[in-house]
């Protein structure tokens, strides 16, 4: 097949890898390039182990990948050869200078735009598809304009909305595509573009369009409205727990309410991943930047729930195991951020391992996918940490279960099984809820879970 288009992507981590391979998957006439300055990453892409793991995304890899979707190493020649081009670059928090700890850091963005501009031979269009501050596009513009060639960019907002684990599903059929562009004849020309890439798999009223402030700033909203979802309930279940009011019967009552609905109110741990916080300290750092401190307070107020929720879980742990856990085996079933992903950025089971190790507890740390990330994210922790793949094994000798992460399969264990081989009395402790709990509790078990009240037989 003749190919048609080319577009790049630079950027071959969570959203670059996925989202490219949909549209190399959907446009079998279109050449998709993802660059990285990672090699390993890229070898990664190039092999049979993705370095992302996602369902569906190996069988729509495998049938692209050499025929129109192409990792590859060499930036420079691909940026030359390409005319439309993705930045999908990493955005984390800053850690240093004016704004650590809040404002989104842009220097990989910067380089990104450094880059575009200097090997680029004939016009582009840039688009991004990173997380970025309102404005961001401005500064890109400048860049890309301060070589006073007649190169011409067109920059667009198009801000990613897939979620992990569910990234194929999301990229196919997803809520909504958002092209934020100027208005000018030759933005509006690029914008319709990356409209009939699109329209290619997603029915046009699903693909909207706005100013470019409007489409960077509603990425940030959209992440900050489902983690004060996420918040809210978790405040909920603290109450619940006091007051022997059940959060899911509590959540299932107020989400049937179609105003409200009832999406991202599963009570947890909190929530972990790579972008909700980032986000919304970002979101914060713009408001207070803006001179708007009450605005600021109320979104991280978001993200104090979130650490208190973890904080009570642990607090509770220590009180119903009598106040100590030293020397104690206590195993970890999940360390992934949530389930369907080997993503481990921000998990709360990264802070609930450090204080169990500060309590000199010993962890047995047990995840599907994520004990790679896991062994990584913990190696400079002095305690005693042992991994163990299989969920039996790891239990067996241990005095409690902590589940962290809501993969399927632990809700289908035999827990009688698991009973029998553990040290007496035998804990559970649902940070996701997930199990039945009365079933484990006949069975023996001490089992607490998130805003219901405990099933103590001691
Ligand atoms: P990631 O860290 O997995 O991937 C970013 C990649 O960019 C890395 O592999 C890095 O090596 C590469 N990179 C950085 N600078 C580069 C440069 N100058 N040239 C070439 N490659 C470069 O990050 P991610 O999770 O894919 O997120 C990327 C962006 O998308 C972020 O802004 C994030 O907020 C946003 N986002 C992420 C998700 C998600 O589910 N992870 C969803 C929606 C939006
Ligand atoms: C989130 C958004 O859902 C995506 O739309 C967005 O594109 C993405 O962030 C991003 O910008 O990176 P993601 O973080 O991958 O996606 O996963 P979510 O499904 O949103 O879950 C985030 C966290 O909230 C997880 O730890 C999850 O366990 C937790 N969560 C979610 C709950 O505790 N309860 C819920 O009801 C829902």
């Amino acid at each position: 097949m003749k190919l048609k288009k080319n577009i790049l992507c630079i950027g071959a981590g969570y959203v670059g890898g996925p989202s490219m391979a949909m549209i190399a998957y959907k446009c079998p006439d279109y050449r998709v390039t993802v660059v990285d300055i990672n090699g390993d990453r890229i070898d990664a892409w190039n092999s049979d182990n993705l370095p992302v793991y996602e369902p569906g995304l190996e069988k729509i890899v495998k049938k692209t990948r050499g025929n129109n979707l192409f990792f590859r190493k060499d930036i420079e020649n691909q940026i030359k050869e390409n005319d439309i081009i993705f930045v999908s670059v990493n955005t984390p928090t800053k850690t240093y200078g004016a704004g650590a700890d809040m404002a989104a850091d842009l220097q990989y963005v910067e380089k990104t735009a450094r880059q575009i501009l200097k090997y680029s031979r004939s016009s582009k269009i840039v688009i991004e598809k990173s997380t970025l501050p309102v404005k961001t596009a401005l500064a890109i513009e400048k860049i890309l304009s301060s070589s006073k060639g007649r190169i011409k960019f067109d920059v667009l907002s198009n801000p990613e909305f897939m979620a992990e684990g569910t990234a194929v599903k999301d990229l196919e059929n997803p809520d909504r595509v958002l092209i934020g562009s100027r208005e000018t004849k030759s933005a509006l020309n690029a914008r319709n573009q990356l409209i009939e890439i699109y329209a290619r798999w997603i029915p046009l009223k699903k693909i909207i369009t706005s100013n470019i402030w409007s489409s960077e700033l509603s990425k940030l909203v959209a992440n900050a409205f489902l983690a004060q979802r996420v918040s809210s309930i978790n405040s909920i279940s603290a109450l619940c727990e006091k007051t022997d009011a059940d959060i899911t019967e509590v959540a299932k009552a107020v989400g049937m309410d179609s105003r409200i609905g009832d999406k991202f109110l599963k009570a947890g741990i909190g929530f972990g991943g790579s972008c909700f916080k980032k986000d919304i300290l970002n979101l914060a750092y713009l408001c207070e930047y803006y001179g708007l401190n009450e605005v600021a307070s109320y979104w991280k107020s978001v993200i104090k729930i979130n650490q208190y929720q973890q904080d009570r879980f642990i607090a509770n742990i220590l009180h119903r195991m009598f106040g100590t856990l030293a020397g104690k085996k206590i195993c970890i079933w999940g360390f992934a951020f949530k389930a369907d992903t080997s993503d481990t950025r921000e998990s709360p089971a990264i802070y609930v391992a450090k204080k169990l190790i500060a309590e000199q507890a010993e962890i047995i740390i047990s995840d599907p996918q994520a004990m790679k990330n896991a062994v990584s994210d913990l190696a400079d922790s002095k305690g005693t940490i042992r991994y163990v793949e299989d969920p039996y094994e790891a239990a067996s000798g241990c005095h409690a279960i902590l589940i962290l992460t809501d993969w399927d399969l632990y809700r289908k264990m035999d827990f009688r099984k698991i009973y029998r081989s553990m040290v007496k009395p035998a804990f559970i402790f649902d940070g996701r809820n997930i199990i039945e709990r009365e079933k484990c509790f006949d069975i023996g078990f001490n089992v607490y879970s998130i805003g219901k009240s405990a099933l103590s037989h001691i």
